[in-house]
Formats: C-alpha cells, structure tokens, sequence
C-alpha cells in the first residue's frame, strides 16, 4: 500500500518509512506532487495535519498521511505550541527564547505533541490521532542528535536529552512514533486484507 506524505521534508519521510518497516508492514510512504504548498492556519495540531492531509489530497488524490507537530510547555500556557517552528529565527534562537521564558521558574514540564491524519483516496478522514512523549525543559541544551528543541527536552525516566539519544533510541518513544504505530496498526487491522490460510 503507498500512502503520500503530505510533507515536503525528505528527512521526515525516510524516518517514518524506517518505524513502518519496523513494524512489519507493506506500507511505503511517498512524497507529495512538487507544488505541494499547504498554509497551515489552523488552531491546533489537529487542524494542522487535517489542512495539510486536505491539500495532499487536492493534488494526490490517494491516501494520504499528514502530521503536524510541536513543543508545549505547561509553565508557558502551552506555548511554543504550534508556533513552534515560528518561535524564533533560528533552532538555537527559539531553544534560547525558551529558556529565557522559563527562567525562575520550577515547573519545568513540558510535553511533545504529533497530530496525525489518515485520508482515504475518497478525502475522507479515515482515523486521525494525536501522540504524546512528557517529559521537562532543562535549563542549559545537551546533545548533538536530532532538531529543534531536542536538546532542551528531558523525556519522562531518562536522564539523557532527545539530542543524546541514538535515532532508534528517538524512534522508541518519540511522539511522532507514538502516532504513527497507532496509525500503522489501524491500517493493519482496518486496511491491509490478510490472506487466510
Ligand atoms: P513539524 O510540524 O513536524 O514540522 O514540527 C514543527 C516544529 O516543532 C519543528 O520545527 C520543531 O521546532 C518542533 N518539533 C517537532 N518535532 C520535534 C522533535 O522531534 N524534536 C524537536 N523539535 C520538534
């Protein structure tokens, strides 16, 4: 089964083709037609993969996948949120205003969020879920793996930062993961028609 990615970023791609090899299934994740352009103005993450998958499925018409994500601290009302990859010009400009709004302040937790949206070919949402990894900000950036606010972020029973973790180590409990098993197990139960022997 090929199911477009509606996102641009090959990285992204390759990574969940990588947890959906994993789980054992036939399902390859292809990237949208060119002028895939999406303006993401919704409220929520939720809203935010549903514009995008809608958009994939304008130009695709096949099933689509779109996932969209971000950083939400309890201290700061939620914030990034989904400004998340707005919140500041650069990677390292957005974990300094961060730290910066959280200075003094003891409550550090924060979570990881990815909403996900499933279309059918008949652009239809067929399932959507949002996946979660809890953890806290830590108050100097540790670790040269992964992006964005990795470096900051203290999953929940870990003493390492995302940015010290291995990729597969990443793949384990990352909120992108989490979404996407639920998603890979709705297609294995729902979609994928098993031979009987
Ligand atoms: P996107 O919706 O997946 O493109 O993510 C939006 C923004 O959220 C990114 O630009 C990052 O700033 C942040 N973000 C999302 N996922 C992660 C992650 O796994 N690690 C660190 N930052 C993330």
């Amino acid at each position: 089964m090929k199911i477009v990615l509606a996102s641009s970023n090959e990285h992204k791609v390759q990574e969940i083709n990588e947890i959906a090899a994993d789980y054992g299934i036939d399902v390859k994740f292809i990237l949208p037609p060119n002028n895939f352009n999406p303006i993401e103005n919704g409220k929520t993450f939720q809203e935010n993969s549903y514009i995008k998958a809608r958009e994939a499925w304008k130009l695709a018409k096949s099933w689509i996948l779109a996932d969209d994500s971000g950083l939400c601290i309890d201290a700061l009302n939620g914030a990034p949120g989904i400004y998340s990859a707005r919140y500041a010009d650069t990677p390292e400009l957005r974990i300094k205003r961060v730290l910066n709004e959280l200075n003094g302040t003891a409550d550090r937790k924060a979570y990881f969020a990815c909403a996900m949206t499933l279309i059918n070919p008949q652009g239809k949402v067929e399932y959507s879920f949002e996946g979660r990894c809890e953890g806290t900000i830590i108050r100097e950036p540790r670790g040269k793996n992964g992006f964005g606010y990795d470096p900051i972020f203290l999953p929940r029973n870990y003493t390492k930062t995302i940015a010290e973790l291995s990729e597969d180590e990443k793949n384990q409990i990352s909120h992108r993961s989490v979404a996407l098993r639920q998603i890979l197990n709705y297609i294995k139960t729902n979609l994928l028609i098993t031979e009987i022997h």
